[in-house]
């Protein structure tokens, strides 16, 4: 349980579209099960569904429309002044279909993160989910990362698997992963918000986030050929 009298981290949110990530993360926020406060959420589409999400939230809910603008630069201008103007101090990035450049990554400089439907750095770009299956892997997942210059490049702070299965399509393989989403990004906004999460070049350090101790494999062997206890 979070201590109510804790400072909370001061999040601002960017959407373009349905807004699950960003739903799970109201919850978690709202039910005070993660120290922080969503500031303001931003889509650069007027009609998201996020938005409508937000605003349910009693979150204000600002659509900013990339098509207005002659560039990305002055676009984040409006971007980046808006978070400003709602005292955000840390952005999550929760399907924001737009690139952003050094231009605004600068001015919340490291404190910005972005949900990935992919183990990365495998499948970066706009469709982990059937990259994943269009090349056979076994294993898929997701990742969330720090947002970097490239696209899904950023450091990696944690990964969620889930194993890809025979009969899988593009969605039911996008919703196994989703429902993974709305774990692990609440989570590592917890541990941003309680200053847990460190940066050593690309490696990712986590206080308290002792690894799980297990290996997986898919198809799983029968146990007589390979036992899963520890060979000396
Ligand atoms: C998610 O799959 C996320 O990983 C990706 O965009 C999708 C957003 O879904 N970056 P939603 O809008 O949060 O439902």
């Amino acid at each position: 349980m979070t201590d109510p009298g804790a400072k909370k981290l001061a999040l601002g949110v960017l959407v373009s579209g349905s807004g699950t990530n960003l739903q799970s993360i109201l919850d978690a926020a709202g039910s005070g099960k993660i120290p922080v406060t969503i500031k303001v959420v931003l889509s650069n589409r007027p009609k998201a569904k996020g938005l409508d999400r937000a605003r349910a939230a009693g979150v204000p809910a600002v659509a900013i429309s990339h098509r207005k603008f002659d560039g990305r630069e002055p676009f984040e201008d409006a971007l980046i002044t808006t978070l400003r103007e709602h005292g955000v101090q840390w952005v999550a990035l929760a399907g924001f279909m737009r690139l952003l450049t050094p231009h605004f990554l600068r001015a919340f400089q490291d404190r910005v993160v972005n949900i990935h439907p992919a183990l990365l750095p495998s499948f970066p770009g706009t469709h982990g989910p059937r990259q994943a299956l269009d090349y056979g892997a076994r294993w898929s997942g997701c990742t969330v990362h720090f947002v970097d210059e490239g696209t899904d490049t950023g450091p990696i702070i944690a990964q969620a698997v889930v194993p890809v299965l025979p009969d899988d399509d593009e969605a039911a393989l996008g919703q196994r992963i989703l429902a993974q989403e709305h774990r692990i990004y609440p989570w590592v906004l917890k541990l941003i918000a309680e200053g847990r999460v460190h940066r050593d070049g690309r490696r990712v350090r986590v206080e308290g986030g002792d690894p799980p101790q297990l290996g997986a494999i898919n198809p799983p062997p029968p146990d007589d050929l390979w036992p899963p206890t520890r060979r000396t």
